[in-house]
């Protein structure tokens, strides 16, 4: 088993464990923000509970997938009680198990800051767009406030013992190395929270960029 592999599976029985627990319904805002803007068919990565379903917009063909089973039963039962109609499905956000060029929109919320191979993640998700599709993030990040950034430095080692949880990461140097076009780019908390926008180019766009 490789050292990601394990990883992977230690993060599986973490949010096996959490899906027992209840959660605040905190960062609706940003939700409402990220999920509002999806369009078509629609994937969710690490859905987890299901704590987004409640804003997506009506009539949306959204497909959900996680690494815990646990969660993702969580995720059906909210999913009924709202009446929202969402295929769930187990599976690894770094082997998808989709078509290339097969969604509209595809949607990180919170999630990156866990997967092992966060890089590998985004250029899945990037593989499974359509071109012309937009890839959709909400997540916590590394700071560009020198203070702030100590302090996540000082806490990742717990965080990252307790939940899998890096509080470093930069999902924007993988949406750009994927060759997304940025459409929005805003950060809240200091820098911590970031909010992205990125679309797919068509393949003649992305003929004229080599
Ligand atoms: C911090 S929770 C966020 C859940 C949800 N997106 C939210 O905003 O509430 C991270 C989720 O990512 C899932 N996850 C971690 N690694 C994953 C992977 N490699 N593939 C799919 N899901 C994964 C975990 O099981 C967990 O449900």
């Amino acid at each position: 088993m490789s050292a990601n592999d394990a990883e992977t599976e230690r993060i599986r029985r973490i949010y096996d464990r959490r899906a027992a627990m209840a959660r605040s319904s905190g960062g609706n805002a940003n939700l409402r923000w990220l999920c509002g803007q999806a369009e078509g068919e629609t994937l969710e990565i690490g859905i987890g509970r299901g704590r987004t379903l409640p804003f997506y917009p009506p009539g949306l063909r959204l497909t959900g997938i996680d690494l815990s089973g646990a969660a993702l039963e969580a995720a059906r039962r909210r999913a009924a009680d709202l009446g929202v109609n969402a295929t769930l499905r187990q599976g690894d956000a770094t082997a998808l198990p989709y078509p290339d060029d097969h969604f509209d929109t595809v949607v990180f919320s919170f999630v990156l800051c866990t997967i092992p191979d966060d890089r590998g993640a985004v250029a899945e998700a990037v593989r499974v767009l359509r071109a012309g599709g937009r890839l959709l993030l909400v997540e916590h990040v590394r700071s560009p406030n020198r203070a702030v950034r100590t302090i996540e430095r000082l806490l990742e080692p717990i965080t990252l013992r307790l939940q899998a949880d890096h509080l470093l990461r930069e999902p924007l140097d993988h949406v750009l190395a994927e060759g997304l076009e940025l459409e929005t780019l805003e950060r809240s908390w200091f820098g911590v929270v970031e909010r992205l926008v990125a679309r797919k180019p068509e393949a003649d766009e992305m003929a004229e960029a080599v």
